[in-house]
This record gives C-alpha cells, structure tokens and sequence, in this order.
C-alpha cells in the first residue's frame, strides 16, 4: 500500500511519554533511478530521496552545488516509474530556492507535477522558515535539513560535525523549533554529535531522520551509493556498507571480458537456432 507523508509524520518516538508499543523507526534511502528506485521500494523503505547527493555519486560532480533543477528532474521521474509504495521527496538543488518563496514554491510544484514527487526536501534552518511556510501553505510537503549543509560547503569550510560547541549547538535546536514551527513534518539531521540529535529530537514534535546522528532519531537515512559500496571517492565515518557493491559489479564485468576476448561468451544457451534447410536455403544447395 502507498505510503503517506502524514502516516511518516505521525512516526514520532514520544520518548518522553513512555510508550510500550513506540511506531517503528523511520527508513530513508536515497534513489537517483528507475532500478534503485524499484530496489529501495521492494525493500520496504519508508521514503525515497531523490538527493541532490546525485550530483556526486551518479553524475560525477565535485559537489551538490552544480546539479541542476532539470537534471533533478530527469533522475525524479525515473524514480518514480520505479516506486509503487514508498513517500518520494525531491530534493531542492541549489539555486532552487535561495532566491525565496516565490521560487522555491515555482520548483516544489515541478516536482510534484511534472516528477510525481510526494514532498520537497531543502537545506537550513530558521532563516529558511518564510519559504517552508510558502510551501505548506501551498500544498507542498516539506522536510527540512540541518546540521552539515553539503550545498554550503565551501561556505563553512568542508564536510564536518556540526553543533560541537554551545553556542553552534543551541543554533541547532533552535533551527530546529523553527522548521517545525514553519510547518516542516520531518527533518533531516546531518553529522551532528549524537546526544545533541536526541536533544533535539526530543525537543520537537515532528519526527529526526538523522545521518550520521547517532542513533536517538526517530528514523535514519543513506546515500544508496555509499550503502551498496558503488562510490568510493570518499566514505565518511557514519556510513555503514551493506554491500560490496564495486567489487560485485567488477568482478562480473572481468569475467565478461575475458569471455567474450576467449570465445566463451556466447555459449548454445545464449545463441538462437534455426532450421537446417533454412541455412541450406541460403547456400542453394538444396
Ligand atoms: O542529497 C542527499 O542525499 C541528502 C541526504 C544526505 C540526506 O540530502
């Protein structure tokens, strides 16, 4: 059954109020097409991000910064035709929104209308507040993202942990109050020490979907690349691989190369046949 962004809104862990039945955690992974798309979801994944992290593992940028709101669509879609039950969120790319409500709300309904997409994701905290309030009031699901920024990278200086002190820390939970108060119904916590990600969680009402956040969210999420072994430009700490997924793919494509050079590739199993008189037919020597 189609899953609905109000039914992952209601996967809040209330920590705070003893639960004996709490809802189950949250499952997120990122898909950029039609077959990881089609994976995730038979895998029973909760939501499908189409990140902007495309733009490093399937498009071989530098950075997130250069991926285009076209491109985004193009992968959206795709994921689309692959997905029949998980929540599909569209990742704003840079540039997308920065210039305010106006555009980011011209952009959010593009993905939905035109890449089927059930919500928008978008990088910041409370100075982003207005433009996720233009979005919700237009319709528009929206799920925030703090901590590590990787649109802003080579703002703040490079991948790293962020809210280590007390003054980065209480901007962080304050971000926080003020996505869900815009209208937010969940929010991406990235690379961010893990009692401050349960600090926070328990501070809002809407549910933590953290990455590289230790575990006292109320949901996780991976890059499908770094979860399959398929990039390996950089790992970061917080990524487990499930999967050797560049050696698995490797190997395969080695064996067939040195079939097809020795001949041994196609075998009768892989050929069609036809009828003698046929070939016979062709040679007129009946
Ligand atoms: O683009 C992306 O993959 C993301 C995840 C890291 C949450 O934003």
């Amino acid at each position: 059954m189609k899953k609905t962004v109000p039914e992952i809104a209601g996967r809040k862990q209330l920590a705070r109020v003893p639960d004996k039945n709490p809802p189950q955690k949250i499952a997120m992974v990122t898909a950029y097409d039609y077959p990881t798309a089609l994976l995730a979801d038979r895998a029973g994944m909760d939501v499908i991000l189409v990140g902007d992290s495309l733009a490093m593992v399937v498009l071989g940028y530098e950075s997130t910064v250069s991926v285009t709101m076209e491109e985004m669509l193009h992968h959206a879609k795709a994921v689309r035709r692959g997905t029949k039950e998980a929540v599909l969120v569209g990742d704003l790319p840079f540039g997308s929104y920065q210039e305010g409500p106006q555009q980011a709300v011209h952009n959010a309904v593009r993905f939905l209308k035109e890449a089927g997409m059930d919500a928008v994701k978008l990088e910041g905290g409370a100075t982003h507040a207005e433009t996720v309030r233009a979005l919700v009031q237009n319709g528009i699901p929206v799920m925030g993202h703090i901590g590590l920024l990787p649109q802003l990278v080579s703002a703040t200086g490079g991948f790293k942990v962020q809210g280590r002190d007390t003054k980065t820390a209480q901007r962080l939970i304050d971000d926080a109050k003020a996505l869900e108060e815009a209208g937010c119904f969940s929010i991406v916590l990235e690379a961010i020490p893990d009692r401050l990600a349960g600090l926070i969680t328990r501070s809002i009402n809407i549910p933590t979907i953290g990455i590289g956040a230790g575990p006292e969210c109320d949901g996780q999420v991976l890059v499908m690349h770094d979860l399959i072994g398929l990039f390996d430009r950089f790992t970061p700490r917080f990524v487990k691989k499930y999967a050797d997924g560049a050696t698995l793919i490797g190997d395969a494509l080695t064996q067939y190369r040195h079939e097809v050079q020795a001949g041994e590739f196609p075998g009768p199993e892989h050929s069609f046949t036809i009828k003698d008189e046929v070939i016979e037919g062709l040679y007129g020597d009946k």
